[in-house]
């Protein structure tokens, strides 16, 4: 094109949307300064510290190179500037840094850390599938996954054993973090109060049965999952077991089921299967069965200016185009045909667990197809 037939903007707004474009480009620097940050356990050393820690005293107590001082204040700037950490200036005129919320979900003890979550979305075998979303938009693979690495993510997982245990102990942390909420918070009793049996449907080891079953001693837990992945996991207290099979041929009946971040990974195909299944294992609503399934419930929001949860949703919708076969994440429209269509009757969304949401899905044993449809206005 020639550059004499560009409209000529403001040299200003040049400017701004060239900056634009360079802070877009290299924040993925700060995404690595934050990887970085957690490696060299840099919100730990702080905690252990029990006050305000310098420059000095981080570099020494983490045993960095004499000379990598300028560079480590480089890197907490801009860690300060992401509001990972706080900056006070000390009496001595030193600066000194503190940890914030959200550098708190970053200890590696925290009973909310989200340290495994965060190491495996920055791992290269995740990021290098982003590189070839433009080759795959082209060819017909069934994900950017499997351009990048020639197998699928679940292939990669259970060849891999590095990567099995990234993502293993990433899925624990988010669970981790959902659970201690949703025990803990008011506003979610309801979804265990009568419950008096769970599955937890694809349950990997078993963090979130674990929790429920320690909190309620009298509901009997138990985690169905592929025979693999359960085979040496053992009972945990009285009140929980491990099943080992598959979720497309039969369910363990329970008074409720639960399916944590299992539908987006599959297509409306095999949703309907597995909904069909848990419809099998669980009683009606009216004596208290449920399918309690936790994922999001995405919100197409035009504008321009989002609350950070929709932009989360924006970036998790690529994130799951990235990595599943058939999958995706679901508007409610798109959650309401697929209960329909597994011939379940009623539900009731949740939407308060940041990006996503809980949603129960009952059966009623006494309607037929026709009061179906008006229970879904359709
Ligand atoms: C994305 S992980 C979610 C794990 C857990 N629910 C969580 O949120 O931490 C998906 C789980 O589904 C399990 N899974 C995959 N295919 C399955 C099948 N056919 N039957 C039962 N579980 C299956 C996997 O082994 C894995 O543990």
């Amino acid at each position: 094109m020639d550059p004499m037939s560009i409209a000529i903007e403001p040299v200003k707004e040049l400017l701004d949307a060239q900056t634009y474009i360079w802070n877009h480009i290299y924040s993925y620097l700060s995404l690595m300064a934050l990887k970085c940050a957690i490696q060299l356990g840099i919100p730990d050393a702080i905690q252990k510290h029990g006050r305000p820690m310098t420059l000095v005293e981080l570099g020494t107590s983490l045993s960095f190179h004499p000379n990598k001082a300028l560079s480590l204040g480089q890197l907490m700037r801009l860690l300060v500037h992401s509001n990972f950490f706080s900056k006070q200036l000390l009496s001595s005129s030193e600066e000194a840094f503190e940890l914030t919320l959200k550098s708190q979900l970053l200890l590696k003890d925290h009973p909310f850390s989200l340290v495994p979550f965060v190491l495996m979305v920055l791992d290269p075998i995740f990021v290098e599938s982003s590189h070839y979303l433009s080759s795959w938009f082209q060819n017909d693979d069934d994900t950017p996954f499997h351009t990048a690495h020639r197998k699928s993510l679940w292939e990669c997982i259970s060849c891999v054993p590095e990567f099995n245990k990234l993502f293993n102990d990433a899925m624990a942390s988010d669970t981790q973090f959902v659970v201690n909420l949703l025990i803990s918070s008011d506003e979610f009793k309801g979804l265990w109060e009568g419950v008096e049996s769970l599955v937890d449907v694809g349950g990997g080891n078993g963090t979130m049965a674990k929790a429920i079953a320690k909190l309620f001693p009298e509901l009997r837990c138990a985690v169905f999952d592929l025979p693999h992945v359960v085979q040496e996991l053992t009972g945990y207290g009285k009140n929980l077991i491990y099943f080992g099979g598959g979720m497309f041929k039969a369910i363990p009946p329970a008074q409720a089921v639960l399916l944590k971040w299992i539908l987006h990974n599959w297509s409306d195909e095999d949703c309907i299967k597995i909904l069909e299944r848990c419809k099998e294992a669980i009683p009606s609503k009216e004596i208290g069965g449920k399918i309690i399934i936790i994922n999001m419930v995405v919100e197409n929001n035009n504008e321009n200016n989002i609350p950070d949860y929709l932009y989360s949703q924006l970036l998790l919708v690529l994130q799951v185009m990235n990595i599943t076969t058939g999958g995706k994440e679901r508007t409610e429209e798109e959650w309401r045909k697929l209960f329909i269509s597994a011939g379940l009757n009623d539900y009731k969304i949740f939407r308060n667990i940041g990006s996503r949401s809980v949603i129960e899905v009952y059966t009623l044993n006494f309607l037929d197809a026709c009061d179906i449809r008006k229970i879904f206005h359709c």
